[in-house]
């Protein structure tokens, strides 16, 4: 089942108002133009496939996400991009690509390990023999969600439609092994209306990662620690993961 945050329309709506450009979109776009296709897995409102192709890309263009709200939004942004209404478990499989992503975390919402095999799988078999599945997770040590409080992230946006919506983020709880679940609250001002969404990010351990991919057939190309390409170390804030299949 997929997250209201993405699945309800006027959720959203307000995701591209809450996750402006910034360097983790660069990077990936800047990925993108140097492939001749390519594949975003939970690529919600489509933002950097549509700016790969703005910027002059010419190959193939798919996006897949099975949230219909956030795929109506990246529709509107451009029609020379394939979208595609699939799960990652539901990927069609006689297309391959050199270069498939998952961007904005979206693998920390594979929330078991079952999860993220079965992904892992799927992925395994639209990659081209030579490409590359490039994602990224936030890192555990870094104990991001402890700044998920009222005081640090409550801030109120303007929505498309020209409303006033007031947004916050609170961390609610972790989970053995390691799961956190937080919720979004929303206060659209000129319908008086409040929402709140709960939520749960997986903040998977780096060495088991590792170990799932390497047992999935994937190969670690290269691990970065942060968007300026930095490499990882054990305090670094992303655990940015290049991976290739594994020769054997
Ligand atoms: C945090 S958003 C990231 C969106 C986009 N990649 C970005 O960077 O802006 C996570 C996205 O993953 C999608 N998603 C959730 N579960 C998924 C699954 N099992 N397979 C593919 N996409 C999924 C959600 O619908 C949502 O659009």
């Amino acid at each position: 089942m997929v997250d209201a945050v993405y699945e309800e329309a006027r959720f959203a709506s307000l995701y591209d108002v809450l996750n402006p450009w910034q360097p983790c979109y660069e990077f990936y776009r800047k990925k993108m133009m140097v492939a001749d296709s390519v594949l975003d897995i939970g690529c919600g409102t489509g933002k950097v496939l549509a700016e790969a192709r703005r910027s002059g890309h010419r190959g193939r263009l798919v996006g897949a996400d099975p949230a219909a709200a956030m795929l109506t939004i990246a529709r509107a942004k451009t029609d020379e991009v394939e979208w595609l209404c699939s799960d990652v478990q539901r990927l069609p499989t006689n297309d391959r690509f050199d270069l498939v992503v998952m961007t904005g975390h979206a693998f920390q919402l594979l929330l078991t390990d079952d999860d993220i095999r079965a992904a892992l799988d799927a992925i395994r078999q639209v990659l081209g023999p030579s490409g590359q599945f490039i994602f990224e997770v936030r890192n555990p040590v870094v104990r991001g969600w402890e700044q998920w409080t009222d005081r640090n992230t409550r801030r109120t946006v303007s929505a498309p439609d020209g409303g006033v919506v007031e947004v916050v983020y609170i961390f609610e709880r972790q989970r053995p092994p390691d799961l956190v679940d937080y919720e979004t609250a929303f206060r659209f001002h000129d319908v008086g209306e409040s929402y709140s969404v709960s939520s749960t990010l997986r903040f998977i351990n780096p060495t088991r990662l590792c170990e799932i991919l390497t047992a999935t057939g994937f190969e670690i190309v290269r691990q970065e620690g942060d968007w300026s390409g930095a490499p990882w170390t054990s305090a670094s804030p992303e655990v940015i993961m290049t991976t290739c299949l594994s020769a054997d």
